[in-house]
């Protein structure tokens, strides 16, 4: 294969290079077109086709349904790894061994104080606020009672503001959802594992002991290790664009979070789960669902179905499937949800209208399910994505500062007004 592409514009023919991953993916490198062609552009709203960097943390083909994070594969770490491992691994580039996780989770356990005035910004919130807006806003927030900027160069600050953010953020996470169930406020437990301490910090009771169940400390590991990173998705692309003006980490991740919480990306995993209990409060007619969701005047889509680089199927939602029989089994739960939603799947799978379009159930159909299941409510459901996809958002960011990537800022084809003179107000 030739490693030039050629593009005509005005009869006149120009070359650019191709650049090709580890992976075979074959992009051609536009940096220099206009500047050749005299300010010629290209347009991809979406980017459905546009490749914003280069990048050696997570691979994906979404014919193939492949996921890999650092060349992991999804199934092998969703098996074998727990979460701290993997975002160790997402945000160094190597499992860690023994030694280094320690230090990692002592490190961050250590910066896993909030400042206790962050406490009256979450005071001034009613209980109706949506969970992810408090927590953008608390995650924004920590800017002011942290060092408010990070000199990337330097490994060593680099690194404190990494663990920072991994030890504050769970306190967060578990402040908003006590919040909303009136419950007071907690720190961690130092002596337990990451997501342990999770769990703990958000479901202790004042009056009682914390027992934890093993079944829903694998359940939400694998959860987490699930949506820990998936390569240049909305939010991701929001940190890495934020942090490219040199915003600092809080700061990014703050975006990342606003852009997770809408309803076509993170979002999805509250809108399955209210479209379930709304269909079954209907009577348990999927198929009447099936029709909205084809019916091109209505507005209506089959939450949980469908992914912008995934069109064969999403390799985290096979996984996400079964774990969510083995945790409501062992939990000893029997939801009505689970099998409408199975219906819904199964009539999806085979339905022209689908098919042809390569709709498929992703991650977040069956997640809300297990959520559900370990009792968190449906509007944390979009927060527990935020905190797996945190890992994430950090290597990226880093990534992308350490590669000294320039400010990200598309150009636009202008479609509005030519010059015309202003007319005075009287007459208008
Ligand atoms: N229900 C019904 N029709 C759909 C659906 C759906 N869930 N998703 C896509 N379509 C149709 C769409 O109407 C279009 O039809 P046509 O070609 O006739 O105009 C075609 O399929 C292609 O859809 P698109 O919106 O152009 O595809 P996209 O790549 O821009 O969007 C998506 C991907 C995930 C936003 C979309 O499939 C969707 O809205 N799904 C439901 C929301 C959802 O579950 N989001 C979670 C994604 S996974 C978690 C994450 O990583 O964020």
């Amino acid at each position: 294969m030739s490693n030039k592409a050629t593009i005509e514009v005005n009869g006149q023919k120009h070359e650019f290079p191709l650049v090709t991953g580890t992976e075979n993916e074959v992009a051609i490198d536009i940096k220099t077109l206009r500047g050749v062609t005299g300010g010629v552009t290209t347009i991809d709203p979406g980017y459905k086709n546009t490749g914003s960097c280069e990048s050696g943390i997570t691979f994906l083909d979404g014919e193939k349904g492949i996921l890999r994070y650092r060349g992991y594969s999804i199934e092998e770490l969703a098996e074998k790894a727990d979460f701290l491992e993997v975002a160790y691994l997402l945000i160094f580039g190597e499992l860690p061994n023994q030694d280094e996780l320690d230090k990692f989770h002592s490190d961050i356990k250590a910066q896993s104080i909030v400042d206790e005035d962050v406490k009256k910004i979450l005071d001034a919130f009613p209980k109706s606020a949506h969970p992810m807006g408090v927590l953008a806003s608390l995650t924004s927030a920590l800017t002011a009672f942290n060092p408010t900027s990070v000199n990337v160069d330097s490994e060593d600050e680099m690194y404190n503001a990494i663990v920072r953010i991994l030890g504050k953020f769970p306190v967060l996470v578990a402040w908003t959802l006590r919040k909303k169930k009136g419950l007071p406020l907690d720190y961690g437990d130092k002596s337990l594992g990451y997501v342990e301490n999770i769990l703990k910090m958000m479901f202790k009771q004042p009056n009682e002991d914390y027992d934890l169940s093993p079944i829903l400390v694998n359940a939400l590991d694998k959860l987490l290790i699930l949506h820990a990173d998936h390569e240049q998705n909305c939010s991701t692309s929001t940190v890495r664009i934020v942090g490219s003006s040199h915003a600092g980490l809080f700061a990014s991740i703050s975006a990342g979070i606003s852009a997770l919480w809408g309803p076509l990306h993170g979002g999805a995993n509250q809108a399955v789960l209210e479209m379930l209990e709304a269909i079954k409060e209907d009577g348990g007619d999927t198929k009447k669902y099936m029709s909205k969701a084809k019916d091109k005047d209505d507005p209506f889509r089959l939450m949980g179905f469908g992914h912008r680089v995934y069109k064969n199927f999403d390799p985290r939602a096979k996984i996400i499937k079964s774990a969510a029989d083995e945790v409501l089994s062992d939990l000893g739960i029997e939801d009505p949800i689970l099998d409408i939603a199975k219906s819904l799947e199964q009539e999806a799978l085979n339905d022209d209208y689908f098919v042809k379009r390569k709709l498929y159930p992703n991650v977040d159909f069956y997640s809300g399910i297990i959520y559900r299941g370990m009792g968190i409510p449906t509007e944390m459901f979009t927060v527990m994505f935020a905190l797996g996809r945190l890992p994430g958002w950090i290597s990226q960011w880093k990534e992308m500062r350490l590669r000294k990537e320039p400010i990200g800022r598309p150009r636009q084809i202008y479609t509005g007004e030519n010059l015309r003179p202003f007319v005075d107000i009287k007459n208008r």
